[in-house]
């Protein structure tokens, strides 16, 4: 229409935004969320491990800041990639032996979230595919599906600790397929990939040569006896794309600080996909320049014991929740080997009056003021997520809660009189 002809107000919104949908967001705020006003609410449902006060940032990494903060030498615009300071050090914490990297690598970004978004960005078009998991973090699909992606979810098999079903995979990938997303660790399952698993990933990606964006936020978030293998550090030939930030390793999600690490020494990326991040990375500068000029220290000070007592209180309220929910008979939790979540089960058919994992964390919420987010939100029905960074106290009072709220809806089973 031309303007001449336009005669009253009508500003539509972009077809991006009418596109947008960020399935935890939609699903969290379209439900009943009225808790029991006689109980205090226990929020399981928020992945921020700052919000209890339980968990905070180390002094080293306070400190790293202060002296950047007054040092006054990071207050102007940084370059689109990031300071190189900041690029080389976390170029050299992720630098392996088969997948040797420098600071030209590395691209940062605001959060890890900015981070899967340039990922995505440099590498489909729209009409393109990208494989996810499920269950997975929603955010995949919000980013994608406002491109004009096409999402295809492969599954995850919970009787195998969450491993990628390799041949459901396989069966969705054809000739718009762009990539492949892994998440490891995970959310929302807390589950930690093998090295043997992550090599049969990487020969999946080799044989229909698909490069992988590996989600690894939570890298190193594991119990003792597990171990964290970055995917890169067992890539021969696969180009990898890998996010990562310090907001949950480093407890500071609001810092806003992640990166992309390009891992492509075969160069199968040719100089396309390194010039298009470089590209992507100028439509808005990254993350503040006071955390990129502190992050050199914060990688290097930080103490392992930080990290140690994280897993700690992550790994007690696992086993409590775990040992407690088990006993519950119409429950079937998942036993997290890292991250900060548990996945538990629901047999819905032996609850009366609840109908699906909605049903049952909206009366959960209103019988017990206990908030987990339903399986739905990570495309994943008849189970429920719980964060496991609350303090220990909550996690116990919430399984005594959640135990008597199962007990309240248990399906009597009335047993026929037998003949005599
Ligand atoms: C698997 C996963 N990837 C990415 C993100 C986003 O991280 P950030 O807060 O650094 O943007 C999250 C946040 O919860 C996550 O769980």
């Amino acid at each position: 229409m031309s303007t001449a002809k336009r005669r009253r107000w009508h500003i539509p919104a972009s077809v991006t935004a009418k596109t947008t949908f960020n399935p935890i967001r939609s699903i969290v705020d379209r439900m009943k969320i009225t808790p029991n006003p006689t109980k205090k609410m226990i929020a399981l449902s928020i992945g921020d491990p700052s919000v209890f006060g339980n968990l905070e940032p180390c002094q080293e990494m306070l400190e790293a800041v202060v002296k950047c903060l007054k040092q006054s030498k990071h207050n102007g615009y940084a370059p689109s990639t990031g300071y190189v300071k900041a690029r080389e050090a976390i170029a050299a914490e992720h630098s392996y032996p088969l997948s040797p990297i420098n600071y030209k690598d590395v691209v940062l970004a605001c959060g890890c979230s900015g981070a899967l978004e340039l990922a995505l960005d440099v590498l489909l078009n729209p009409g393109d595919n990208v494989l996810l998991p499920k269950p997975g973090f929603s955010i995949y699909q919000t980013l994608s599906i406002s491109r004009g992606h096409e999402v295809r979810h492969y599954n995850l098999l919970p009787e195998r600790s969450w491993e990628i079903d390799l041949n459901h995979l396989e069966s969705l990938i054809d000739d718009r397929t762009r990539a492949i997303l892994v998440n490891n660790p995970s959310n929302p399952c807390g589950s930690v990939y093998s090295k043997e698993h992550l090599e049969a990933i990487l020969e999946v990606a080799e044989r229909y040569m698909l490069p992988i964006i590996a989600d690894e936020v939570y890298e190193y978030a594991v119990f003792p006896g597990y171990k964290f293998y970055p995917l890169a550090q067992l890539s021969d030939n696969v180009p990898i794309l890998t996010c990562g930030a310090i907001s949950k390793r480093f407890l500071v999600p609001g810092w806003r600080l992640g990166w992309v690490i390009i891992y492509d020494k075969n160069e199968a990326f040719e100089s396309e996909v390194r010039t298009g991040l470089i590209a992507l990375s100028q439509q808005i500068l990254g993350p503040n320049t006071l955390i990129q000029g502190a992050l050199p220290e914060i990688l290097t000070n930080t103490p392992q014991s930080f990290f140690d007592n994280t897993m700690r209180t992550i790994q007690k309220n696992a086993e409590i929740l775990y040992e407690a929910l088990l006993r519950i008979p119409e429950l079937e939790p998942k036993m997290p080997c890292g991250a900060m979540y548990m996945m538990v089960g629901i047999d819905i058919s032996k609850l009366d009056g609840i109908v699906d994992d909605l049903d049952f964390t909206e009366k959960l919420i209103s019988e017990q003021s206990v908030f987990c987010l339903p399986g739905k939100c990570f495309q994943y029905p008849n189970y429920f997520r719980i964060v496991l960074t609350v303090p220990e106290e909550l996690t116990q009072l919430a399984c005594k809660r959640i135990n008597e709220f199962c007990k309240t809806h248990r399906r009597v089973i009335v047993k026929k009189p037998q003949p005599e």
